[in-house]
């Protein structure tokens, strides 16, 4: 979807370049897990916690964990995920800690 997604510019998301729908959309299909979204007009989602938790460590690529995760980041602010979510082992994501798919371009090996 480039008229929404330009991974070579900053801010890479162009909300402008897209319907909300088709941003949606598109973010749902994404099977990492990396990217989110709310309707500012509902708040943040309530991410109801279970306690079972999987860790698989892909091949050359990133760590998924399986499961419902708090993460707090660096700047202290906390982010709940739900379902899967990807992080980066090689170092090379513009998203840290989520994996975005960098890896396969330098085609780092484990
Ligand atoms: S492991 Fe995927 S970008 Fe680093």
């Amino acid at each position: 979807m480039p008229e929404g997604f330009k991974p070579k510019d900053k801010p890479w998301i162009q909300v402008e370049g897209a319907t909300t729908e088709e941003l949606i959309a598109q973010i749902d299909k994404y099977p990492s897990g990396a990217f989110s979204w709310y309707r500012n007009d509902e708040g943040k989602p309530t991410v109801e916690m279970s306690n079972s938790t999987k860790i698989e460590i892909s091949p050359n690529g990133a760590i998924r964990v399986h499961g419902d995760v708090e993460i707090t980041h660096s700047n202290g602010s906390v982010e709940k995920r739900a379902t899967i979510t990807a992080l980066c082992r090689c170092g090379e994501s513009a998203n840290k800690p989520f994996c975005d798919g960098s890896h396969k371009k330098i085609e780092w090996k484990e």
